[in-house]
């Protein structure tokens, strides 16, 4: 079995509801300086929808209050019939695990191997002696090495992560998030550190990907253009507050004016 094929949490005819809702979900860092204004935002269960805004905005805060890298401060997030916002200890980390994370700087372990970065993804699923001795379960390295060459790096398994490419390390990047089996897919500029053709090929992997696995997908992007070619929705941020919501071609001059204020670059 390969780890596209693997969907514990799926029954066979009764498809799942993979829809992400936020309601009112507010983030202060600091008492009474909300970075998120209450937002509330429902997110279909399939198809890329990508967050945009200017610097310090709180596209991060949003997805990382999703997982739970940070704590929200108010507000609910439902997804899968839970509110992610409320769960604790185990129940938060048996969440977790079906929300795969891509960041901007990769965060792969620089001394391990390609495989082993990408079987990283199982960490929440295998016992820890397991993970502590390396030995993970034969379909685990098989579905590891089906997305390793679903990513085209089969060829650089056992190469150590600090040896390969930016572009590369984020194909293991994606191939790690989608060996948790994720039902959700969130990525924080994942084409940042990127060139522009890599950028794309990097945005063309993680539709393909999760367009298999048939998940949403969530991803903060600086550049517009990358966000217009490859997303359904775009989400425009300002300030913590949402002020442009709906289809590429909707998307206009006079919003990205109000999305990143004023006009000269333009
Ligand atoms: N851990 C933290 N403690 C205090 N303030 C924080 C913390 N993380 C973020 N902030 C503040 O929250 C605001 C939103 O930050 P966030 O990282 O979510 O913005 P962003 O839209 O992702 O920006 P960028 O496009 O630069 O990545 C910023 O003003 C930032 O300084
Ligand atoms: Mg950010």
């Amino acid at each position: 079995m390969t780890a596209a094929s693997i969907d514990a949490g799926a029954v066979a005819d009764e498809p799942v509801d993979r829809s992400l809702a936020l309601r009112g979900l507010r983030k202060e860092y600091v008492r009474g300086t909300p970075v998120l204004r209450d937002v509330s935002l429902t997110f279909a269960g399939r198809g890329l929808t990508a967050i945009i805004g200017p610097s310090g905005t709180g596209k991060s805060t949003l997805i990382r209050c999703v997982n739970r890298l940070v704590e929200p401060t108010a507000g609910q997030i439902l997804f899968l019939g839970q509110d992610l916002a409320r769960l604790r200890g185990a129940a938060l980390r048996a969440a977790r695990r079906r929300i795969g994370m891509v960041f901007q700087e990769y965060n792969l372990v620089e001394r391990l191997s390609a495989i082993e970065n990408v079987l990283c993804g199982r960490l929440g699923y295998v016992a820890p002696w397991r993970a502590w001795l390396r030995r993970f379960p034969r379909e685990d390295v098989d579905g590891a090495f089906d997305l390793l060459e679903a990513v085209g790096l089969a060829d650089r398994a056992t190469q150590r992560a600090d040896a390969l490419s930016g572009g590369q390390r984020q194909r293991i990047g994606i191939a790690r998030a989608l060996m948790q089996q994720p039902d959700l897919l969130l990525a924080d500029e994942p084409t940042s550190s990127l060139d522009p053709k890599t950028s794309v090929e990097i945005m063309e992997l993680m539709v393909e990907l999760a367009g298999k696995r048939d998940i949403p997908v969530i991803v903060n992007i600086h550049n517009v253009e990358l966000a217009k070619r490859f997303a359904q929705r775009i989400v425009g941020m300002t300030g913590g507050d949402v002020v442009f919501d709906g289809a590429p071609g909707d998307l206009r001059e006079e919003h990205l004016k109000q999305i990143y204020g004023g006009e000269a670059w333009l």
